[in-house]
């Protein structure tokens, strides 16, 4: 990661997280959805910067993986399960990052292998919302980045041919410092997913369609194209403006 996306990604969230404090959408008191990743990071840290400076308290938190319990646990962030009587199974408001953004703002999530949980919070908030840095914004979905998807182990192979036949090449996602596969926080495995851009360069399906097409596959878990939450996004433009879409 450059050093100016780095940036991009800490000014995108900090600003996200003051302005939806402005707002009125973040509040004491609210059931709050914590993502994943170096741009939800400096997000969570702005939010303790927030508890601890006294402009919000009772701030029930949901984490969408172990790096996020983590961070929070590190930060004084309290955190709570989707099925306690705190939470039950519904949040005020979820902030995360994505792998891409297209412009009707459906995305692809998934490159920290933390879909699931972020699928389930992201899909169970009042408000999504998305911080991110320039790279993101993409005109179509799936042809550059690859599309993550949790699977259960036992049925990689079916999985497989089911996705070549759907036109896409998947990939078992390798671990790093770790032989063999990655193993999601849930003990699932990651595919990615690439697809070849039609003649015009575009995803050659819709995305909206394929989301709940994958679903349909025997053993996958969840994918990573969110396109039922429409969030609201913070996009970096550069190191010094953020875009609110
Ligand atoms: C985690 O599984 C992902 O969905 C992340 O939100 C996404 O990969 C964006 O990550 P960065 O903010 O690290 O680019």
């Amino acid at each position: 990661m450059g050093n100016n996306l780095g940036e991009e990604k800490k000014l995108a969230a900090e600003f996200a997280v003051d302005d939806l404090i402005k707002k009125g959408l973040i509040f004491s008191g609210m059931k709050i959805g914590l993502g994943t990743g170096s741009t939800a990071m400096p997000a969570v840290r702005r939010l303790a910067e927030r508890i601890k400076d006294g402009t919000l308290s009772q701030i029930k938190a949901v984490a969408t993986s172990f790096q996020t319990t983590i961070e929070c646990e590190a930060l004084g962030i309290p955190v709570f399960s989707m099925n306690s009587k705190e939470i039950n199974g519904n949040l005020d408001l979820a902030i995360d990052g994505a792998d891409e953004i297209s412009p009707d703002k459906h995305l692809i999530k998934g490159g920290g292998a933390a879909l699931l949980l972020e699928k389930i919070i992201a899909y169970n908030s009042k408000t999504f919302v998305i911080v991110a840095d320039s790279s993101k914004a993409v005109d179509s979905l799936g042809i550059k980045f690859p599309l993550p998807m949790e699977i259960i182990p036992e049925a990689r192979v079916s999985i497989i041919r089911r996705l070549e036949e759907l036109g896409a090449k998947p990939v078992l996602r390798e671990g790093v410092r770790k032989a063999g596969p990655v193993i999601t926080d849930n003990g699932n495995l990651i595919l990615d997913c690439l697809w070849q851009a039609d003649k015009n360069g575009k995803t050659p399906f819709s995305p909206a369609e394929m989301e709940g097409r994958i679903n349909g596959i025997t053993g996958v878990v969840e994918n990573g194209f969110f396109t039922c939450n429409i969030p609201i996004v913070y996009i970096a433009e550069n190191q010094n403006k953020v875009q609110i879409r």
